[in-house]
């Protein structure tokens, strides 16, 4: 048996739903977060440390009758910058496409700056991307920028 059938029978092929497969492994946590799969009601088909060909390790997760808002898709590209989102649908391939870092960022990320607003009243953070190679954000309310992306909880 080769690698590939191995890897097909430790998380197995979908009728309908989208996959986002090549997710660094240290992120797939993050990307169930971000998208709410810990939320969804059908079966979700989770797999880490997967053998991949491009990035050595890798994370999978296949989400059953399940289809997503590019938007909403976009947002994983902070933590998992080179997924493929694949749209699966009668147990073909409908669609495959590259995660796209977005041009504002809302409530997933932290500001650094401790005096800002966001970090001392209760409500949800706006960055604006300045640079997306490599990646450099800025406060929507203390104007700070950053490079280092902290998630919020
Ligand atoms: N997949 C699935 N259910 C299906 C069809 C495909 O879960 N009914 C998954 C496969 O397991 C794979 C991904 O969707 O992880 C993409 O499928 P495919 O394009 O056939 O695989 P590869 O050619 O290996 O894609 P890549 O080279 O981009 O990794
Ligand atoms: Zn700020």
């Amino acid at each position: 048996m080769t690698t590939k059938n191995k890897k097909e029978l430790i998380v197995s092929a979908i009728e309908n739903g989208t996959v986002i497969d090549h997710i660094p492994v240290n992120a797939v946590l993050k990307v169930i977060k971000i998208l709410g799969i810990d939320a969804h009601q059908d079966e979700v088909l989770i797999g880490m440390n997967l053998e991949s060909k491009k990035y050595g390790r890798k994370g999978i997760i296949k989400v059953r009758n399940k289809y997503f808002e590019k938007s909403d898709l976009n947002k994983i590209a902070l933590a998992a910058p080179h997924a493929t989102l694949i749209v699966i649908k009668d147990y073909e391939v409908a669609e495959k496409i590259a995660v796209q870092i977005p041009n504002t960022i809302e409530k997933i990320v932290k500001c650094i700056n401790p005096n800002c607003i966001t970090n001392n009243e209760e409500m949800d953070t706006k960055f604006s991307v300045i640079e997306k190679e490599p990646l450099k954000i800025q406060c929507h309310y203390c104007e700070k920028t950053m490079t280092n992306i902290r998630f919020t909880e």
